[in-house]
Formats: structure tokens, sequence, C-alpha cells
């Protein structure tokens, strides 16, 4: 392969990934949105019965996700939440709402 070839590639690549990036971001938003109806708009409660998800950290909120999703966690609600999601999505979940102030 020339460098030019290598080039085009290298862009190409970068270009792919990026859009892959932002899909993933949209995803993550629009389930992290359905969230909110109790959570609280971004993710800061309105009630004293529903804990925030704002700043909680990605690792525990990975393993509070996983713990209602097996039934480890006694819920009311979030083992039904949990339920439809995946260890992935877990993740992308917890890093966004980790990520919120
Ligand atoms: C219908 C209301 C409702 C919706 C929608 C909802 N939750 Fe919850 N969530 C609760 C309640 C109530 C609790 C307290 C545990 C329980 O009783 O189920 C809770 C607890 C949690 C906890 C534990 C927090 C802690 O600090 O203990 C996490 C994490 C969580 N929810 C994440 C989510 C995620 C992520 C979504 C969206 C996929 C979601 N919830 C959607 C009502 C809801």
């Amino acid at each position: 392969m020339n460098t030019k070839t290598i080039l085009a590639l290298a862009c190409f690549i970068s270009l792919a990934l990026t859009g892959t990036a932002r899909a993933a971001d949209m995803h993550t938003r629009v389930i992290a949105a359905t969230c909110m109806a109790c959570h609280g708009p971004g993710g800061k409660s309105l009630s004293k019965d529903i804990p925030d998800l704002t700043g909680l950290e990605q690792d525990k909120f990975v393993q509070l996700m996983k713990e209602f999703k097996s039934g480890e966690r006694e819920s009311t609600i979030m083992h039904r939440h949990a339920a439809g999601y995946t260890n992935a999505e877990f993740e992308a979940m917890g890093a966004y709402f980790a990520g919120l102030k």
C-alpha cells in the first residue's frame, strides 16, 4: 500500500468510527431519557422515593443495574427496567449519568 492509500484508509476508518460513536451516543441518550420520567430531568430526582442517577459512578451504576436484572437486588419496578437492556447499554448509560452534573 502506498502512503496515499494508507491515508485514505485512515480517514475512512476515523470517519466510520465517528459515525458509530455518534449513533451510540444518540441511542444512549434516548434510552436514558426514558429513565428520566421517574429519575427526573438530567437524572435529578424530584421525588424522595426515587434515587438520583446524576453523578452515580459508572461501576456502581452497572453493578446496581445487573443486580436489578438478576433479581439479586430487591426492587418495586427497577427489575423490569433493567431486564430490557444489555451489559453494553448499562456501561453506556452509566458513563452518561456519571458525566451529568
Ligand atoms: C417507573 C419509574 C422508574 C423508571 C422509568 C426508572 N426507574 Fe430506576 N428506580 C425507580 C425506583 C422506584 C427505584 C428504587 C428501587 C425500586 O424500588 O425499584 C429506582 C432505582 C434505580 C437505581 C438505583 C439507584 C441507587 O442509588 O440505589 C438505578 C441505578 C436506576 N433506578 C436506574 C434506572 C435506569 C437506568 C432507568 C432507565 C433505563 C430507570 N432507572 C428507569 C423508578 C424508576
